[in-house]
């Protein structure tokens, strides 16, 4: 007679006795789940389910893979087929195209200025429109999947001849066109920075048009903002207009106040996104530091700000070094020294951590890594922000339970972005999953020794496959790009 084990549905990996975290939010609970190609098959108890390979996961929590909701990875998920800054990280997701900043529709630029080279160097454009990236994406079989958005500053030097003014009505036509052609190719939604240099001309009667279009096909619209300083309010007041006139969810780009001046300043910020968040759909990401990072730009070296080097054209020696020491070698000025260093980058001590605890702690904060997979000596937060949240924010600090920390790196964002079937637990969803030890999980990654992989990451999953196994990386990539029109009528 044929007993019940032998009759159960034989799976192909089943993790036992975990402490299952959904990524909705809700209290872990005791159970098993069984993983059948790239889905996950059963969860609960599965005492007589066989499996090619049983792994015992008493004490470990599983949790839905995290999703990175702000990434530069747009060349990293094409030439780099580990990603181990993230995968370590139990990423199983990444958005790129953020910060006004993709790798298409440019082909072959004369020059790529700033921040476009926060992506990589000319010959890394090679990309005509979305659907060739989006082609050479899911040809590249990175290791985890990629949801892209639309950069509006590539848009502006693949349309206008001068990027310095607002863009006439013809060449708004034209970013209109390729929006369309990103959005039908499975792009998520449109980024800004108008913080920086190409985007700054622009102003909503150029932006609002482009969101508009991204709109059509459900986009959402990510905005580095104009200002993260002073002028905090207005800024957030400028995209909530493009937003509401264009028709899309608005998520504001690692939200902070930034410079000495504004600490505390989150009270206001976050009270106002509270009051519009009432009639409109808003929300933002952050990466839990007390530096921002991004190119070095000798106008935000301030006195009281410490800058470190990430890295430099003319002087690759100084990557990983204190502007202060170098002015000093140098016999010059802060500020006289970052202009020696340029075209370099940086990361700027200017956040408070009153204001990365209140802004974290808010129900529509999610979690973006905002890493520079390309910097020479990166920011910690390339490789640490999503144990970083868990081990000090959740377990340390307490703000709030380990099953809100994931639920804002896994439900929330794939809500946000439309991504389907990921980011919760459950049977028939796509087994992107993470095993971590909550007694060991945390960042190793500091300013000082920054490419550092996570402690207490025991197994990454993504699409079924075991991609980390807590030392390395054991999978060639089973991501792919996930496209937002799919299935969307
Ligand atoms: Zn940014
Ligand atoms: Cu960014």
């Amino acid at each position: 007679m044929a007993t019940l084990t032998n009759s159960a549905p034989l799976y192909d990996t089943l993790l036992t006795g975990a402490r299952l975290i959904d990524g909705t939010g809700t209290n872990a609970v005791r159970a098993d789940l069984a993983i059948k190609g790239d889905r996950i098959a059963a969860i609960g108890e599965l005492n007589h389910a066989r499996a090619a390979e049983e792994i015992n996961v008493k004490g470990l929590c599983v949790a839905p893979g995290f999703i990175d909701t702000h990434t530069h990875d747009d060349q990293a998920c094409i030439s780099d087929s580990h990603m181990e800054p993230k995968i370590s990280q139990g990423v199983t997701t990444v958005v790129v195209g953020n910060c006004g900043v993709s790798l298409a529709p440019l082909d072959h630029p004369s020059s790529v200025p700033e921040p476009i080279n926060l992506l990589g160097s000319p010959s890394d454009f090679m990309y005509k429109d979305f659907h060739s990236y989006f082609d050479a994406v899911d040809s590249s079989k990175p290791i985890t999947n990629v949801v892209a958005l639309i950069g509006h500053s590539s848009l502006r030097v693949a349309a206008m001849r001068d990027v310095g003014r607002l863009a006439q009505p013809g060449e708004i036509n034209t970013m209109t066109q390729m929006i369309d052609e990103g959005m039908k190719s499975g792009a998520s939604g449109l980024s800004s920075g108008v913080f920086y240099p190409i985007g700054s001309a622009a102003d909503n009667n150029e932006i609002i048009p482009l969101v508009q279009k991204t709109a059509e096909y459900g986009g959402i619209y990510a905005s580095h903002m104009r200002d993260e300083h002073a002028g905090v309010l207005d800024a957030m007041q400028e995209v909530f207009e493009a937003a509401r006139f264009g028709g899309a969810p608005l998520l504001i780009s690692h939200h902070k106040c930034a410079g000495r001046r504004n600490w505390g300043r989150s009270s206001e910020t976050l009270d106002l996104l509270d009051s519009v968040r009432t009639s409109q759909d808003v929300s933002v990401d952050m990466y839990p530091y007390e530096a921002a990072s991004s190119v070095l730009d000798p106008e935000l070296v301030e006195e009281d700000t410490p800058v470190l080097i990430t890295w430099s054209t003319p002087f690759p020696e100084a990557s990983g070094r204190y502007l202060r020491e170098i002015a000093q070698d140098w016999c010059c000025s802060d500020v006289e020294a970052a202009r020696q260093l340029c075209p370099a980058g940086a990361c700027y001590f200017f956040m408070s951590e009153d204001d990365i605890e209140r802004i974290i702690q808010h129900p529509s904060t999610m979690i973006g890594s905002d890493g520079l997979p390309m910097d020479e000596h990166p920011h910690p937060r390339l490789w640490g922000t999503f144990p970083r949240v868990i081990r000090r924010y959740a377990i340390q600090r307490e703000l709030f339970s380990i099953e809100e920390a994931v639920r804002k790196m896994t439900s929330l964002p794939a809500n946000r972005f439309g991504i389907r079937s990921r980011g919760v637990l459950k049977q028939g969803s796509y087994a992107d999953l993470v095993v971590f030890d909550p007694n060991t999980v945390a960042d190793t990654a500091t300013y000082q020794n920054p490419k550092q992989a996570a402690s207490g990451i025991c197994k990454v999953f993504v699409n079924g496959r075991l991609s980390w196994d807590g030392r390395l990386c054991v999978s060639s990539g089973s991501g792919h790009l996930l496209r937002r029109a799919e299935g969307i009528p």
